[in-house]
């Protein structure tokens, strides 16, 4: 389980700050999918760099397990927390099972054989085993999703993170995400996600964080709690 406490992080440039998050506690719970949800600007993607370790300077303690994620080396790390960035920055210089490969062998210092075995493993799994030897810009918003997916996926990470994953695709794309995140989930993977996309959280939503302006306000369990209960959360669910 992931968990952070009291997370707080300040945007500095030059001599002007700004109290991006304030005092965010949440939790991660194995083999659920948690969903960040909330208004543009409230503080969503900058919790998940937090989490991701993409932002280091924040305030607060952030746990895999009980040992502190700033703790441990990055390659304990890339293999605790797999993000998936909205605009999914693959390499665009390096074919699909090469974008997969890469921090296999670079990071974790497999061979290069183990290390296609595994990532072919993983596409294939994500349906795009056939897609190995083409390029990024070859692909679809959807099938470059799905690869930085399988590249974050062949870490064997904890947990998945994913920034607006539906942000950049098409009806069918985003179907598919769904079967895929709920897939992944029923095989234990914890997830967690931020998104505007209602018609898709109301799909895929476990456990909901409602945040306004930089801190949690609302909490739901949509298993265990009426929905009737939860204002804020109620209200945006229904801004269909
Ligand atoms: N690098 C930065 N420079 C300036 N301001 C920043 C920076 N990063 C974050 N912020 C500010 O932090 C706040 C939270 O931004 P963040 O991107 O986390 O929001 P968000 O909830 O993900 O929004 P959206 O739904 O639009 O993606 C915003 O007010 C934003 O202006
Ligand atoms: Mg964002």
């Amino acid at each position: 389980m992931i968990s952070g406490q009291h997370i707080s992080w300040h945007y500095k440039h030059k001599r002007k700050s700004s109290h991006v998050l304030k005092d965010v506690s949440f939790e991660l719970r194995q083999g659920r999918i948690t969903t960040f949800m909330g208004q543009s600007g409230a503080g969503k993607t900058t919790l998940l760099k937090c989490i991701a370790n993409l932002h280091s300077h924040y305030d607060g303690i952030i746990t895999c397990n009980e040992r502190d994620l700033k703790t441990l080396s990055p390659v304990e790390r890339a293999s605790t927390i797999g993000f998936v960035l909205q605009q999914f920055h693959l390499f665009p210089h390096l074919s699909v099972l090469h974008n997969c490969t890469y921090a296999l062998m670079e990071s974790l210092g497999l061979q290069k054989q183990e290390a296609e075995e595994r990532a072919l493993e993983v596409l294939d799994s994500l349906g795009m085993q056939s897609f190995s030897q083409v390029f990024p810009s070859q692909l679809s918003g959807g099938q470059q999703q799905r690869v930085a997916i399988a590249r974050a996926l062949v870490l064997r990470p904890e947990v998945l993170l994913l920034d607006e994953p539906t942000s950049a695709l098409d009806p069918d794309s985003k179907k598919s995400l769904e079967s895929l995140l709920l897939e992944l989930n029923t095989k234990g993977m914890t997830i967690a996600l931020s998104s505007h996309d209602m018609p898709f959280i109301r799909k895929i939503m476990d456990y909901v964080y409602f945040m306004e302006q930089g801190t949690i306000v609302e909490e739901w369990d949509q298993k265990i709690e009426a929905l009737a209960s939860k204002a804020k959360i109620q209200q945006f669910l229904s801004n269909t």
